[in-house]
């Protein structure tokens, strides 16, 4: 077992369906463990031609139905990126456990629907606040501290709150150890392929 997380996974991987099994559970700690460095993810969408990276803090991870929640402002450029091209990747590396996670698929935006509903009422307060801030994430500003968060109506936030479900159909891992690197390559088509890959 890994004795440097308090997640009990192998410290070795011989069986390819052990590595999906550890990426899975190293999701499901990161949701509610922030210490992990995969409780933050780096997601990047196309803007045209161009590639863009962002960190987003994990929400919910299904594995049985494949997909990552990942809230936002609804204002966002991110939100633009997706709906004109919803591909997207997913990446996270944590040096404590030596694992990096490579995820493909595409993301769904939710904005004033039954999805945002629920993951609105189950945020933190302090979480919330994020959402009434003026102008909306990414407007070119001349005073920063114009645009530090007040106290009002947390509430009204939810006007500006969206939800990115990240629905992927691969999954990359990638372990480091100087005993023997391993990476496997995890696709979902009609059903599951999992390959070996050279490190
Ligand atoms: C530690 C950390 C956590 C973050 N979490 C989120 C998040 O959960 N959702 C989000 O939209 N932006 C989050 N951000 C900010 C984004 O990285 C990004 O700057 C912002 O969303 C604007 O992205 P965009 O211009 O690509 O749309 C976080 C940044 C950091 C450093």
């Amino acid at each position: 077992m890994n004795d440097s997380s308090t997640l009990s996974i192998p410290d070795s991987y011989d069986q390819i369906s052990d590595t999906l099994g550890t990426a899975e559970l190293i999701l499901d700690d990161a949701v509610e463990n922030a210490k992990t460095l995969f409780h933050t993810l780096v997601l990047s969408s196309h803007d045209e031609d161009k590639i863009v990276s962002r960190v987003v803090v994990l929400r919910e991870f299904n594995s049985k139905e494949r997909y990552l929640r990942f809230h936002t402002d609804a204002r966002a450029p991110k939100i633009k990126h997706f709906k004109k091209n919803s591909n997207a990747s997913l990446l996270g590396y944590d040096p404590a456990l030596k694992i990096q996670l490579k995820l493909q698929g595409s993301v769904d935006v939710h904005f004033n629907d039954d999805v945002t509903k629920l993951s609105w009422n189950e945020s933190t307060t302090r979480s919330k606040k994020c959402y009434s801030v003026e102008g909306g994430s990414s407007l070119k500003i001349e005073n920063p501290s114009e645009y530090d968060l007040k106290d009002g109506n947390i509430e009204d936030g939810y006007l500006n709150f969206a939800v990115l479900k990240f629905k992927y159909t691969s999954l990359e891992f990638l372990y480091l150890k100087s005993s023997g690197h391993r990476r496997a390559i995890h696709s979902w088509n009609e059903g599951l392929v999992s390959n070996w890959l050279v490190p």
